[in-house]
């Protein structure tokens, strides 16, 4: 069995929404409402933890605790509040933010954290664009990144409990600078693999973003 926390506490400032981005409509539902559809439909799910922002009400047959400043922060709340469980039960971190998620994918994630033996597996996707890394505020280019190795990462992440429960006791500021938390697990020593995730699970971040969304969803009711 598994715990999954689905993190929903963010402002959202770059979609421009009103309230909190993992509430705003999307598709006719709020959009956090996409991803809990995903993860309830699949059975190794147990129990669905949600981050929620100030005065938000967690949906029906989740437990909703207050998000913290940062992602990272949210995600250790969440924990907190998941209930006992043994140290190698699987953990997955989800955003709402990604509302393209389909059990499938929680699936695979949870099969590759069992085969694979890692602290951690994260949903990811070949990356498409060729990548320049500059070099000042000019934008010269400093050089053109080999893609073959490159990758997206997304959420899911599954984590084995103990080594999540582990790089989340860490002080707060250390927290604040993960982008996810699997970079935590990996700058802890932990190993971590990928498992190969559609580019559709996408993240709604501007309102471009929002459009796409709204039109992969209806095309899939
Ligand atoms: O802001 P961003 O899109 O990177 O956030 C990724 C996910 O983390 C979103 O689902 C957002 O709701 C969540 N988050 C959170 N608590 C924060 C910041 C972001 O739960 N303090």
């Amino acid at each position: 069995m598994a715990v999954a926390l689905l993190v929903a506490a963010g402002r959202g400032e770059r979609l421009g929404a009103d309230g909190p981005k993992a509430f705003v409509m999307l598709a006719g539902r709020p959009m956090l409402e996409w991803s809990l559809d995903a993860l309830r439909a699949v059975e190794q799910v147990r129990r669905i933890v949600v981050a929620l922002p100030a005065g938000a009400q967690a949906p029906a047959g989740t437990i909703g605790v207050a998000g913290g400043a940062e992602r990272s922060h949210s995600v250790r709340a969440a924990l907190a509040a998941a209930g006992e469980s043994g140290p190698d039960e699987p953990v997955l971190v989800h955003d709402a933010a990604r509302p393209l998620l389909t059990p499938a994918i929680v699936r695979a994630s949870l099969e590759a954290l069992e085969t694979t033996g890692a602290d951690a597996v994260v949903a990811a996707a070949p990356v498409v664009d060729t990548i320049k890394r500059v070099a000042d505020a000019e934008l010269r280019v400093a050089e053109t990144v080999p893609r073959s190795a490159l990758w997206a990462v997304q959420t899911p992440q599954a984590f084995r409990r103990a080594a999540l429960e582990r790089v989340l006791a860490q002080p707060d500021e250390v927290l604040a600078a993960a982008t996810d938390d699997a970079s935590l697990v990996e700058q802890a020593g932990g190993r971590v693999h990928l498992v190969e995730s559609p580019r559709e699970n996408l993240k709604v971040t501007t309102p471009v973003d929002l459009r796409l969304a709204a039109l992969l969803l209806e095309e899939r009711c």
